[in-house]
């Protein structure tokens, strides 16, 4: 990676701690932040936000990646997520699938409360889902959506 690569994903990680500072979670008391960096070269966060309907709460990937396609930019290029050994729910990488091309790189931040540490792990996407359930083998979207150019 270059030093401009590495500079973006420090940003990126540094935006999925701050960002769990801010998670909703006074059920599980299991803060995540999440961020996300699309291929226009945004970064875009979100946070847990539970709710006293349990299964309503929404994870901190999803709501990031919400904010991003919201925002009009939908191609995801990388995903850092921050928390106590965070790991992306079964549905958050499926959400992240649908917006991810095959290099799309994720960055799992283990934040250690007892030493104040954290560790970072990267993989991708699909290697987080693997035979992942695909839209566009499934005939669901046309083989070059607009959105993804470099689809994998
Ligand atoms: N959670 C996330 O936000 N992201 C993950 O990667 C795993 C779990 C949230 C959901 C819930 O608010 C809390 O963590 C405990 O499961």
């Amino acid at each position: 990676m270059n030093l401009k690569g590495k500079r973006a994903v420090a940003r990126l990680v540094e935006a999925a701690i701050r960002a769990r500072a801010r998670a909703y979670c006074p059920y599980s008391r299991y803060p995540v932040g999440a961020a996300v960096l699309t291929e226009s070269g945004r970064v875009f966060a979100g946070c847990n936000v539970e709710n006293a309907s349990y299964g309503l709460s929404i994870c901190a990937e999803r709501a990031a990646i919400c904010r991003a396609i919201s925002a009009g930019h939908g191609a995801l290029r990388a995903i850092a997520v921050a928390g106590a050994a965070a790991k992306p729910c079964g549905a958050c990488r499926q959400v992240m699938a649908e917006f991810s091309g095959k290099d799309t790189a994720v960055h799992l931040i283990d934040l250690n409360a007892k030493t104040g540490r954290r560790s970072v792990v990267r993989t991708t996407v699909f290697k987080l889902l693997p035979m992942a359930y695909d839209p566009v083998s499934s005939g669901l979207l046309p083989r070059n959506p607009h959105n993804l150019p470099n689809r994998r």
